[in-house]
């Protein structure tokens, strides 16, 4: 897979056809910054609008330089496996959340979903789509007696929704006995695969349908831009996604392409690193005193841990730990930590903590979060690539204040 993160033959097939990269020899991608193509062949160009073929017209259908990054991503997501992908690149993770749903429900469906997602699209699930007369179901989706109970009474649901690892408790759900049941009613399920990136997770192994991500995370690698990718398996939901892409316009811009092909190449090589220093990280937090809980995949004490063991083929960067003393010593440790960085983001190269519930989970109901371990003292942490003396130092020095 490595060597895929690198070389592409896409770039080849899309940009070096363009007589200006093949003459200029160009090594990177290009950055197409342009919004139109000019119609050279009125009749090709015709026959585009009327979805006869494809040719580059106009930017918000497409761009080389995002094309074959996506079909980049849908290889990687399939690399060696015998199924065929397509990618889409968007704005945001959740411009691709939010196409992957919206392409596959309208008015009176039901969604599906995992307890506890990602605060914003659980906020555009529950308010947005609910607005347009799309339901959810929240459910824990471990008790599969109960799922298939769910479903029968339920015969409205058209989509079940994942995010597996979670955020922020990396609570994980069995994918492919989930897709089993799902599929028998004919319901597609999406997934948001952020956390793992298909390096250590390939969700269309396990029976997925659509995998979303916020690039944004792993994939751009170093938080210098925003941006998000959806990948599926058939060509008829490849062109419903394609198809709230191009009406909702949420495209990614070519230099955000370009930074994120950038970070992609070192995708594995990264991931490698963030596991290796989460690892030492988790199991330097679960013998502290001051530390209550470690939620880690890396831990046998994680309630996950023999399933992230059969679906993944990692632990991923990310972790979350309760501080003793709640809310208040959490404070203290952030207030202190000093070479780590206090923002809301994950997956770069520096380490990052957060207080999830004040921030990413801010929009979730306070009963539901407490029900779903994320309590006041929990923090999380997307474990970067400094060397693990540092940001052991630096969580020394922090608990050591409180
Ligand atoms: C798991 C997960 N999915 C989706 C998103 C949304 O991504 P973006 O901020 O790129 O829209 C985030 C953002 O933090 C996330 O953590």
């Amino acid at each position: 897979m490595s060597t895929k993160n690198i070389h592409s033959e896409n770039y080849q097939s899309i940009c070096v056809k363009d007589p200006i990269v093949e003459s200029n020899n160009s090594h990177i991608p290009p950055i197409y910054a342009t919004s139109t193509f000019s119609y050279e062949d009125l009749e090709a160009a015709f026959a585009f609008f009327r979805g006869e073929n494809h040719i580059y017209t106009y930017s918000r259908f497409s761009n080389p330089s995002s094309a074959f990054l996506a079909q980049k991503i849908a290889e990687l997501e399939v690399c060696g496996l015998n199924i065929e992908a397509r990618g889409l690149l968007f704005s945001s993770g959740m411009a691709a959340i939010s196409a992957a749903l919206l392409s596959q429900l309208k008015e009176g469906d039901t969604i599906l979903c995992q307890s506890v997602i990602y605060g914003a699209a659980s906020d555009f699930i529950h308010t947005d789509l609910a607005s347009f007369g799309i339901q959810t179901i929240d459910h824990d989706l471990k008790d599969f007696e109960d799922v298939l109970k769910v479903i029968k009474g339920n015969p409205t649901i058209k989509v079940l929704y994942l995010e597996t690892p979670a955020n922020p408790t990396l609570s994980c759900v069995d994918i492919e006995a989930l897709s089993k049941i799902a599929h028998e009613y004919e319901i597609k399920v999406i997934i948001d695969n952020t956390f793992a990136t298909s390096y250590i997770q390939q969700p269309f192994k396990l029976g997925a349908d659509i995998v979303v991500y916020s690039s944004t995370k792993f994939m751009n690698g170093h938080g210098t831009g925003i941006s998000g990718a959806a990948v599926t398996k058939s060509i008829d939901d490849h062109k419903k996604v394609f198809r709230i892409l191009k009406n909702f316009g949420g495209v990614c811009s070519p230099f955000e392409s370009f930074l994120l092909n950038n970070g992609i190449k070192t995708l594995p090589l990264r991931i490698n690193q963030h596991q290796h220093n989460a690892q030492m990280l988790a199991d330097y937090l679960f013998h502290h005193e001051k530390i209550n809980k470690v939620n880690f995949l890396g831990l046998l004490s994680h309630p996950d841990y023999e399933l992230a063991q059969r679906q993944m083929y990692g632990t991923t960067g990310m972790m979350s730990f309760e501080i003793k003393g709640g809310l208040k010593a959490g404070m203290i440790f952030q207030e202190n930590i000093q070479f780590c960085t206090r923002t809301a983001s994950l997956g770069t190269a520096d380490t990052l903590i957060t207080h999830s519930a004040s921030t990413s989970h801010a929009v979730i109901p306070e009963e539901i979060r407490l029900k779903n371990g994320i309590t006041p003292g929990l923090i999380r942490c997307s474990v970067g690539l400094e060397h693990i003396d540092d940001i052991l130092k630096d969580f020394e020095q922090a608990l050591d204040k409180i």
